[in-house]
C-alpha cells in the first residue's frame, strides 16, 4: 500500500518530527526561585553521616587491615588511603557497627588483649567468623583521627540492659568505676565521650522482631539506664526507627515514649524496586534507572508523612529524625560472596546520592542526621578497596561537592520541576537545595536526573551576587563508573556554563550531571 500525502501535509509531519525529536534533545527553561528566610533551619552537618557494619570487607580489609599488614600502609590497622579520604570527604558522623549486627554484637569481646578475644560468627552476613581484633577502641580511636563523632549503636535484640549501660559507662565516664578503669587498663585514660546512641536497630525484623507496643517499653528500659556519664555533652538517644512507609511505627513511638526520654527516631529507606530481584549495579536500562529514580525520590512522601506523625507528638521538632540507613541496593556483584553485599558504583548512584541530599537540605528543620549505607565496599559505598588498592566512587564525589551545605542555613526554593518520562514512571527531573554559609557564600546543588534532556534553569536569587563559580560531576553514560584499572573516570570538574546576571543566575544543567555551583 502506498501513502499520498500533500505538501501541506508532508510539511506538517516533518514540522512535528522536528518538535518532538528537538525536544527529546534540547533544552526547556525552568524558573527556580530562592527565597532566603530567617526563619530557615540550619542544615546540620550530621545529614552527611556514614555508616560502617560488620559485613563484608566494611570493616575487615575496608576500614582495617590489622597491625601486622604489611601489604597495605596503615596506622594502628587501619588503612592510611582510607583515614585521608575520609578526612577529605570530613565525614561528621560514623555509625558503627551495625545494622543487623548491632543487635548480635557484645562489645566486651571486642576490648582487650587482641589475642585473647573470643571470635564471633557474623550470622546476619555470610556467617563468617570474626576474630573481634575491631573492637570500641580501634573504632573510636579512628573517628577521633578523622574528627567524625562516633554514633554506636546498642544491641537490645541479644544483649542486656546492664550490657549496654557498662558500654556507655566505659566509653564515657572519667572518674573511678568498674568500667572506666577497665577502660584505662585497656590503654585509653580519658573517655571518648561519645554523643549518639542506638538504642537498638530495626527492631521490626533483625533486631527482634518486636511489635511498636513492645519496642516502645524496651526502649523505655533501656533508653532509662543509659546514664550520661560524660558531663560535657548529653547523650543523644535515637530510637530505632520505621522501615520506609511504616508509619504507623512512628505514630505508636511518639506516642509511648516520653519526649524528655527521646532525641531522635529512625527511618530506614532503600532505593530498591523489588527486594526479590534488585537488578545489576552496572548491568541496568534506562528504564531500571527510572524505576530506581522513583523509589530514591520516594524519600521526600517518607519525610513528609514520618515528619508530619512528628509534628503531631513533637509540635516544636526536639527530636530529630535520623534517616539512619539510606542508599541504592542491588544484586550482589557476580562472583562475590552473597553475603557481603558488594555493588559497583556508577553515575547512577551520584544521581541518587544528589537527589536523596538535596531532599534531605530542604527538609532540614526535622532531618538533623543521616548515615548513607555503607561506607566501603558494601552497598553505596564512597570507597572500594581491592587488597593495596583503593578508589573513591562517584557517590564519594557527590558526599563531597555537598560538603558546603554542611552547617550552613537553608535557603528555600520554590520551582515546578519539568518532567523526566520513561515507561511507567513520570518523574521530576530537577531537583534542588541551597544554603547560605557562615561567611555568605551562597551554594547551590542541582541535580538533572534526565539522561538525555539538559535543563536551562533561570535563578532568581533574591540578591544580587558578583561572582559564580561551580563543579560538575557527569559522564557519557549512566553506567559509567570508576574501576581500579580506571579510578578516575568519573570525578568533579569545573563548570563553566553558570551565568550571572545581578540577581538572575542561568545554568545549562546537561543529561544526568550533579552540580553544585558557589555565589559570592
Ligand atoms: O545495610 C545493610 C542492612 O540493611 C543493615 O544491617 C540493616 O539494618 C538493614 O536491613
Amino acid at each position: 500500500m502506498s501513502i499520498f500525502l500533500t505538501g501541506k501535509s508532508q510539511r506538517l509531519i516533518i514540522a512535528t518530527f522536528f518538535l518532538f525529536y528537538s525536544s527529546l534533545l534540547t533544552a526547556q527553561t525552568v524558573a527556580i526561585q530562592l527565597k532566603p528566610s530567617e526563619t530557615a533551619p540550619i542544615i546540620d552537618k550530621n545529614i552527611y553521616g556514614h555508616f560502617a557494619e560488620h559485613l563484608g570487607t566494611c570493616i575487615y580489609g575496608g576500614f582495617y587491615v590489622g597491625e601486622k599488614s604489611t601489604l597495605v600502609p596503615h596506622t594502628e590497622g587501619v588503612r592510611n588511603d582510607v583515614i585521608a579520604a575520609l578526612k577529605k570527604l570530613k565525614v561528621p558522623n560514623l555509625r558503627w557497627p551495625g545494622g543487623c549486627f548491632a543487635d548480635t554484637y557484645h562489645w566486651k569481646d571486642g576490648v582487650g588483649p587482641k589475642e585473647k578475644r573470643p571470635t564471633i560468627v557474623n550470622q546476619w552476613w555470610g556467617g563468617v567468623t570474626e576474630d573481634n581484633s575491631f573492637g570500641t577502641h580501634d573504632f573510636l580511636n579512628l573517628c577521633e583521627t578523622i574528627g567524625a563523632e562516633p554514633y554506636l549503636a546498642g544491641n537490645i535484640g541479644s544483649g542486656t540492659v546492664q550490657e549496654l549501660a557498662d558500654w556507655v559507662q566505659y566509653v564515657n565516664f572519667g572518674g573511678v568505676s568498674p568500667m572506666s578503669n577497665w577502660r584505662k587498663e585497656n590503654g585509653r585514660e580519658k573517655p571518648w565521650s561519645v554523643r549518639y546512641w542506638g538504642v537498638g536497630n530495626e527492631a521490626w525484623g533483625c533486631g527482634g522482631n518486636m511489635t511498636p507496643e513492645y519496642y516502645a517499653n524496651e526502649y523505655r528500659k533501656y533508653a532509662t539506664f543509659m546514664a550520661d556519664w560524660n558531663n560535657s555533652s548529653k547523650i543523644f538517644r535515637i530510637a530505632s526507627g520505621a522501615n520506609s512507609g511504616d508509619l504507623n511505627w512512628t505514630e505508636v513511638l511518639m506516642k509511648n515514649i516520653p519526649l524528655q526520654m527521646l532525641e531522635g527516631i529512625a527511618l530506614h529507606h532503600y532505593a530498591v524496586v523489588n527486594w526479590s530481584k534488585k537488578g545489576s549495579s552496572l548491568d541496568f536500562t534506562e528504564d531500571d534507572y527510572a524505576a530506581n529514580m522513583r523509589v530514591t525520590l520516594k524519600m521526600e512522601e517518607l519525610i513528609r508523612e514520618h515528619s508530619k506523625i512528628m509534628d503531631k507528638y513533637d509540635p516544636n521538632k526536639k527530636v530529630a529524625l535520623v534517616v539512619d540507613e539510606w542508599g541504592a541496593w542491588y544484586d550482589p556483584l557476580p562472583g562475590s560472596n552473597p553475603g557481603f553485599l558488594q555493588q559497583q558504583n556508577t553515575l547512577r548512584d551520584a544521581m541518587v546520592a544528589g537527589v536523596t541530599l538535596n531532599i534531605f537540605n530542604n527538609h532540614a528543620d526535622r532531618v538533623r542526621m543521616a548515615n548513607l549505607a555503607q561506607t566501603i565496599n558494601v552497598l553505596q559505598a564512597v570507597i572500594l578497596t581491592d587488597k593495596e588498592k583503593m578508589l573513591l566512587t562517584p557517590t564519594f564525589h557527590v558526599m563531597e561537592m555537598y560538603n558546603v551545605h554542611k552547617d550552613a542555613k537553608l535557603i528555600p526554593v520554590q520551582f515546578s520541576s519539568p518532567k523526566f518520562i520513561k515507561g511507567k514512571d513520570t518523574l521530576d527531573a530537577v531537583s534542588v537545595s541551597a544554603s547560605m554559609d557562615k561567611n555568605g557564600k551562597t551554594h547551590i546543588s542541582i541535580v538533572n536526573i534526565d539522561p538525555s534532556k539538559k535543563h536551562l534553569l533561570q535563578l532568581e536569587l533574591g540578591s544580587g551576587k558578583k561572582m559564580v563559580s561551580g563543579r560538575i560531576l557527569t559522564s557519557a553514560k549512566l553506567q559509567d563508573h570508576n574501576s581500579f584499572d580506571q579510578p578516575e573516570k568519573l570525578k568533579p570538574q569545573s563548570f563553566k556554563e553558570a551565568k550571572l546576571n545581578g540577581n538572575q543566575l542561568s545554568v545549562q544543567a546537561p543529561p544526568a550531571s550533579v552540580i553544585v555551583l558557589e555565589l559570592q
